[in-house]
């Protein structure tokens, strides 16, 4: 990557002292080396993208391939960047044999136990921040439902963090959703939730703001928040002692007017506010793209239509959203 820039994201957010990073795409590691090189040379923190879901890790009772994962951290500490883990429990790529089986609250509490255990116990010292619950939040503002609450009820979480924290006790514990980055029922009931447990004494240190944005209006993605609301959102996360992630930034652009010049302008303001705002609070600890060249995105699939949600295009050249971020950095 031919750029005519003195410095890199990551030595400029080292001077902060803020981690960036990427989600980290284990196909594209293995297979193109320019992924690799860009991946190394601007971030200082991985994300797993799939390796650490319970469904990729344990496809079969009883039984954990964590070869994948392990190349993942591998690349990560050879090149000094650290490692989120995500996600320990989510409604998602679950394997079958846990969620087509009719378990009790005991046995899926066992079960719980088990997995945090395994997966923790084996990385233990290597990775520095696990999302241990992922997406509990429902878009109406309740608990979403999933094989963990309709098997064990809402102190799953609870559970969850009282086990990750004896399983590792250095890791830093966050819970991370979507669509609660602004001000509105969902960061509500984030807030509420985070807050009772800290009131319970949970040992919960982060909160892992996702920050997926659709420019445009979108029937499954949230739009840019507000400078204001974003940072009333971030203070008062702060105000409950809490670390902050943002953990998975991408911004799309489809459905957009205007040439692709002004699109990509326009997403650039996007990535420059977003990480402005959140380097004010004293409390942001790391801010992590998803994925980090639009070459990988998971956004075309998910979408079905095409996109450039990202900071480098398909060749790996920056775009006006990496001038963006490396200004705020620089601002900072
Ligand atoms: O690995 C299999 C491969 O063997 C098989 O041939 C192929 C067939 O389609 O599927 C592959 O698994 C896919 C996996 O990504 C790895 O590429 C799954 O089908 C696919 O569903 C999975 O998508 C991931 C998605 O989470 C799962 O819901 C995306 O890559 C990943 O970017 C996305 O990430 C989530 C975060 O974990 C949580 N926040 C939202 C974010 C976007 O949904």
């Amino acid at each position: 990557m031919d750029t005519t820039h003195i410095a890199s994201l990551r030595s400029l957010a080292k001077k902060r002292d803020v981690l960036i990073g990427a989600a980290a795409n284990w196909r594209a590691l293995r297979t193109d080396y320019a992924y690799r090189e860009v991946l190394a040379q601007e971030f200082d923190l991985l994300t797993t993208e799939n390796e650490l879901k319970f469904g990729p890790l344990s496809p079969r009772p009883n039984a954990y391939d964590f070869g994948p994962a392990e190349e993942l951290v591998d690349f990560a500490q050879a090149n000094d960047m650290k490692i989120r883990g995500h996600t320990l429990l989510w409604h998602k790529m679950n394997p079958d044999w846990l969620t087509e089986n009719n378990f009790t609250r005991h046995q899926a509490l066992e079960l719980l136990h088990k997995h945090i255990f395994t997966v923790m116990a084996y990385f233990r010292g290597e990775v520095y921040a696990w999302d241990v619950v992922n997406e509990p939040i429902h878009d109406n503002g309740g608990l979403r439902d999933s094989f963990w609450l309709h098997t064990i009820g809402p102190d799953y979480i609870e559970y969850a963090f009282r086990w990750a924290n004896q399983a590792d006790p250095n890791a830093r514990l966050f819970i991370n959703d979507y669509g609660t980055e602004d001000l509105g029922t969902k960061s509500d009931s984030l807030y509420n939730l985070v807050k009772d447990l800290l009131r319970r004494g949970t040992p919960i240190n982060g909160v892992g703001l996702q920050m997926h944005l659709s420019i445009a209006d979108s029937q499954d993605f949230v739009k840019p928040p507000t400078v204001q609301d974003l940072e009333e959102n971030l203070r008062r996360f702060a105000d409950l002692g809490l670390e902050i992630h943002i953990t998975e930034m991408d911004v799309q652009i489809q459905n957009l007017s205007g040439s692709m010049e002004e699109q990509l302008e326009r997403q650039a303001r996007v990535y420059e506010d977003v990480l402005t705002v959140a380097l004010r609070n004293p409390q942001l600890k790391a801010f992590v793209l998803w994925g980090f060249t639009d070459r990988y995105s998971w956004i075309p699939k998910a979408t079905g239509r095409p996109d450039a949600p990202l900071p480098f295009d398909e060749y790996y050249q920056p775009k006006p959203a990496y001038e963006a971020l490396y200004r705020a950095l620089q601002a900072a």
